[in-house]
């Protein structure tokens, strides 16, 4: 199939989490949070907190693993939750004051040069919020400032787009009618972080020491039980990384789109709406 009539080629951008994106997430944390609560549980099981420690997360979203983590280090320990996104910041503010969680702050800075107020923590750890910076390398340094010699990170990100048909299906929907380029491997992203070398190089030239990648396979949900193929097209066009892009197509084209990911989508697709595969990297390192 050509590109059609009246598409140019575009390049997939980095997500303006300060902006645009930030506020995406907002509108639809139930929805992304629902999506990921497999793999939250996955990381914090990895990661086994325990009460007294401090915690920093970064990239913490709507704040929904920062209060659980809450949870695991109360009476007497802390979390902290960074975000990049004001909207967000506020957001997760307003959602830990309505349960009334006292050892719960939120803060909103740029993690790859931003130090919250309270460092240096015991434990820093993060769900997909570590694989957007525009550099790399200063970003580990800075994380690694965050923690006490010897503290302990947690991350997890996206493994390869093969293992990920959450992202992939999107991609190859999209990619002919809107003529959309991949972006470059390592190229700040969801899957920025999914070559092992690379990122095994990036925490140990940061100086983290002990790193370990631990392969993590388990499912998405999309969409909730009784959601159609159809429904869950629209759902992944309003909220995914293919948004963006689609925002100023014509009708014409996001038709085209839509009836794409429906198909690729539909095999997906039973009682519990789509539970889609999921690849992980599980990752850990000392400072
Ligand atoms: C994919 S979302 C994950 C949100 C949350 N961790 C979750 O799992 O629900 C990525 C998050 O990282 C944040 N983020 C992106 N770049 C950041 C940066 N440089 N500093 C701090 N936060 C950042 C975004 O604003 C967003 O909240």
């Amino acid at each position: 199939m050509n590109p059609a009539k009246g598409s140019t080629m575009a390049k997939l951008e980095p997500a303006d989490w300060r902006g645009s994106a930030g506020d995406r997430w907002a509108s639809n944390v139930d929805h992304f949070e629902t999506m990921l609560t497999e793999i939250g549980a996955a990381l914090l099981a990895h990661a086994g907190f325990s009460p007294g420690e401090t915690v920093v997360e970064i990239g913490c979203g709507g704040g929904r693993l920062t209060r659980e983590i809450a949870g695991r280090v109360a009476p007497d320990g802390t979390v902290t939750g960074v975000d990049i996104s004001p909207t967000l910041v506020a957001l997760a503010t307003d959602r830990a004051a309505a349960d009334d969680i006292g050892n719960i702050s939120f803060t909103a800075i740029d993690a790859q040069t931003g130090m919250p107020g309270q460092a240096p923590f015991d434990r820093l750890v993060s769900r997909f919020g570590v694989m957007f910076f525009a550099d790399p390398a200063a970003a580990m340094a800075n994380l690694r400032a965050m923690l006490k010699p010897g503290g302990r990170l947690d991350f997890a990100v996206w493994a390869p787009i093969a293992g990920n048909p959450w992202a992939a299906t999107m991609m190859q929907a999209a990619r002919e009618p809107l003529g959309l380029v991949p972006p470059e491997p390592r190229a700040p992203g969801p899957f920025a972080f999914s070559e092992e070398d690379y990122l095994r190089g990036l925490l140990e030239g940061a100086g983290f020491s002990s790193v370990s990648i631990t392969p993590w396979t388990g499912s998405v949900k999309i969409g909730g039980p009784g959601a159609t193929a159809e429904e869950v097209a629209e759902l992944s066009m309003m909220t995914g990384s293919i948004a963006e892009p689609l925002k100023d197509a014509s009708a014409e084209l996001r038709a085209m789109v839509h009836r794409s990911l429906t198909e690729l989508l539909r095999p997906y697709v039973g009682p519990s709406g789509a539970v889609l595969p999921a690849s992980v990297h599980l990752v850990t390192a000392s400072a």
